[in-house]
């Protein structure tokens, strides 16, 4: 191996010995030179999804219970000529319908229903015309389909429902009624009016028929309207559902004479009758302990599917049964998207069928409790062995951004306590605002860095300073300490120093193998947090858990090595005319939105891999584009993890040894890529690599997946709608220059 340049830290390993001439070996640094700009910024991108999936936390017991209330509506003083009507709950309804798609299940539609309504009716028995409509107020907190969880979701989250509860509907106009009523006969006319949802106005036109019978007016009326003209979709979970935009609404009412029918004041639901006994499972001894083998360690609070749902005890995972039952068949949790091909990946969850099945029937039952809702979920002694220890625990001083910057990159100095050399074996990103956390990175300083950054601390009144794609600090890195053996960067991403990160869908991290970062008294961590705001910016106090190890010698350093590939998916044959689908364009382009590593880091990854953009094109079908690199292993040592990344239109990734030898070894390979979750993968077993040995990156992309953005040629750049083809492995090198 020849020694490296400063910007190593991205390990795009040489050719091997004796190949090309020394232009030609210029030539490659040059090129290694130009990647690392690029991937100094991809984790930007890789966080760059990241607020497009943070939502709150469902706090399951809370969101499932709401009050059967009807709400009450103005109240309208009948003219001479009209007759009061008020609307009776019991005998009327509001529900909506979208279409939703959910993974691994055909497509289905969403329907809930509410009675939670209230409002007047004057009926002009003489001129219809002239009848008048007060004010309808309608409860959609209310809102109840067939899955617990999709209500608890749409309560707090999309509707947002539970701090708006009430939808209102204040008639503008009502069309083609005219005339005097005549009993039993059905109208059809139309009314526009408009209404309000979390408290945002549309006008919307509904489609009705009326008809007027034994003193009981019966209504129908619906109308399609658009989820995101109320900020309310559409819908996406992580790769779990995705609905439609379009949401039809169908308004059932019967309005009655208040003065002789009783209205009732709640409307409340039949409740679910739950069966127990025979056949089904019992939740203390069967449905408990499943899900603490499968999903305490990432569900409970403070782990890291819990900033999405939280069970802690019986009780939550009542509240969301319906869900649980969902993602189970759906094979979406617990999560997992590497296939079997290759080697064997540690932790891969055992969750049989019959386990899902069991869970089933005990949510088809009712979800029957057979312990206090009280009782806690907590995870086996197993699944908790996967979670790293939280020896310090270290948050920045609270900092408030400001929605002016809506992308802000703020560095915040965390100052480890230790007296010795220690390593540093694993972390937790610890989130306190999840809704406005985009992404986090942790870079390792030295103590000289450390003073040095004192001078940028508190800018703008404020902790930390702000910092694009790291910290800058001057002085001697942690790494390059002439007067000790020369230490080994861990850049996760080609980042000098970087040495953690974290992206939603990722879990606490032990790094395998007892292999770790090696901290010394005085060193300190930078935690680089991407806020993304939207209306609000609140105060944020995140951190980061950190498990720490004496340097002793059954310890060791470990590197991260960074494969990448260049990225050329030309638009499909339909748009070759579209402005930006010319590549030199769209190249242009991205000069000019990210400077030059916007065209210079493809150029660099073609010239490294030994591609052009020809040969990667030549068998672009109109829709999936390929690309690969072959590499080699810069050093003697093992593997112990694996991670891929692509950016939203990504289809599959395989990492390859030795690929189309007989010893081929696949080490990691996602057929079916999904952009949200970006998993860490441990190798069952450590594998035993040397310097040299062969390494094949290979992604695709699917332009079917891009539908609906403004058409462009996609090559390697940071954006999230450019691509990447990029990959890590953790490699515990042999030679420990410690
Ligand atoms: C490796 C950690 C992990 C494990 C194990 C895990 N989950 Fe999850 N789960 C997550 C994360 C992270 C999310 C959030 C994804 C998202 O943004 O929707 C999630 C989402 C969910 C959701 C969707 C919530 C919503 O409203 O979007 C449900 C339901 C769920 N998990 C149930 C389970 C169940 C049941 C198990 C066990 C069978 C399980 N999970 C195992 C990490 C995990």
């Amino acid at each position: 191996m020849t020694d490296r340049e400063p910007l190593d830290d991205l390990v795009v390993p040489e050719p091997p010995d004796g190949e090309g001439s020394a232009t030609e070996r210029r030539r490659r640094r040059t090129v290694r030179r130009l990647s690392v700009a690029g991937v100094a910024i991809a984790l930007g991108a890789v966080g760059a999804f990241a607020y497009q999936q943070v939502k709150p936390v469902v706090d399951a017991q809370r969101y499932a219970t709401v009050s059967h209330e009807v709400p009450k509506a103005p109240r309208l003083t009948p003219a001479a000529g009209e007759t009061l009507l008020r609307i009776d709950p019991e005998q009327s309804s509001l529900t909506y319908e979208v279409d939703e798609k959910l993974v691994g299940q055909k497509a289905g539609t969403a329907k809930g229903v509410t009675q939670g309504i209230a409002g007047d009716v004057a009926l002009n028995e003489q001129a219809l015309e002239k009848s008048r409509i007060g004010q309808i107020v309608v409860n959609i907190e209310q809102f109840e389909s067939d899955n617990n969880l999709r209500d608890a979701r749409i309560r707090q989250d999309f509707l947002q429902s539970n701090r708006f509860p009430l939808a209102t509907f204040n008639l503008e106009k009502l069309n083609g009624l005219t005339g005097r009523v005549q009993e039993g006969r059905e109208y059809s006319f139309t009314i526009d009016g408009m209404v309000t949802v979390k408290d945002q106005p549309a006008t919307v036109t509904w489609d009705a028929t009326a008809t007027w019978e034994d003193g009981k007016l019966v209504a129908t009326a619906t109308t399609t309207a658009k989820l995101s003209r109320f900020d309310a979709g559409p819908i996406s979970i992580a790769g779990l559902v995705q609905t439609e935009d379009d949401v039809r609404l169908t308004l059932k009412l019967t309005a009655v004479d208040p003065a002789t029918t009783d209205i009732a004041s709640t409307v409340e639901r039949a409740v679910q009758p739950e069966t127990s006994g025979e056949g089904v499972p019992s939740y203390s001894r069967t449905i408990a302990p499943i899900l603490e083998k499968q999903c305490a360690s990432c569900h409970n609070s403070g782990q890291f599917g819990a900033h999405t749902l939280t069970l802690d005890t019986a009780g939550d995972v009542k509240a969301v049964s319906d869900g649980i039952k969902t993602v189970t068949q759906a094979g979406y949790m617990p999560p997992w998207f590497a296939s079997d091909k290759g080697v064997e990946l540690a932790h891969k969850p055992d969750i049989t069928d019959a386990e899902i099945a069991q869970l089933a029937a005990w949510v088809d039952a009712g979800a029957p409790l057979d312990v206090d809702p009280a009782t806690k979920l907590r995870p086996t002694k197993e699944a908790a062995s996967l979670l790293p220890r939280q020896d310090q625990k270290l948050y920045i001083d609270t900092y408030t951004g400001s929605t002016q910057t809506s992308n802000d990159y703020r560095c915040f100095v965390l100052e480890p306590e230790i007296t010795e050399p220690t390593f540093m074996t694993g972390y937790t990103f610890i989130q306190d605002q999840v809704a406005q956390l985009h992404h986090a990175q942790v870079f390792h300083i030295s103590q000289e860095q450390r003073e040095n950054a004192r001078a940028m601390e508190g800018e703008g009144g404020q902790p930390g300073w702000s910092c694009y794609s790291s910290p800058f600090i001057p002085g001697r890195r942690p790494d390059r300490d002439p007067g000790k053996p020369r230490h080994r960067d861990v850049g996760f991403a080609g980042q000098a120093n970087l040495v953690a990160g974290w992206v939603p869908g990722q879990a606490p991290v032990i790094f395998p193998e007892r292999s770790g970062i090696l901290l010394e008294p005085g060193d300190a961590l930078v935690l680089q947090i991407h806020y993304h705001f939207g209306s609000s910016a609140e105060p944020d106090r995140s951190g980061l858990a950190i498990q720490l190890d004496p340097d002793t010698p059954d310890v060791r350093e470990m590197r991260v090595v960074n494969p990448l590939a260049p990225v050329e998916v030309p638009c499909a044959p339909e748009d070759a005319d579209e402005p930006l689908c010319d590549r030199d364009a769209a190249l242009e382009e991205n000069v000019r939105l990210y400077g030059p590593s916007g065209a210079g880091n493809q150029a660099g990854l073609l010239a490294l891999c030994g591609h052009t953009p020809e040969s990667l094109t030549a068998d672009f079908d109109g829709r999936i584009a390929r690309s690969s690199c072959d590499l080699v292993v810069p050093e003697d040592g093992v593997i112990t993890g694996v991670l891929g990344h692509m950016h939203t239109i990504g289809s599959s990734l395989r990492m390859t040894l030795d690929y189309g030898t007989p010893a081929e070894q696949i080490l990691l390979d996602i057929p079916d890529w999904s952009f949200d979750w970006q998993m860490n993968y441990g190798l069952a077993k450590p594998l035993r690599v040397k310097a040299g040995q062969p390494l094949r990156l290979e992604c695709s992309w699917d332009r079917a997946k891009a539908a609906g953005r403004v058409p462009k040629y996609i090559v390697f750049a940071e954006g999230t709608e450019d691509e990447m083809c990029f990959a890590t492995y953790s490699l515990i090198p042999d030679r420990q220059d410690r």
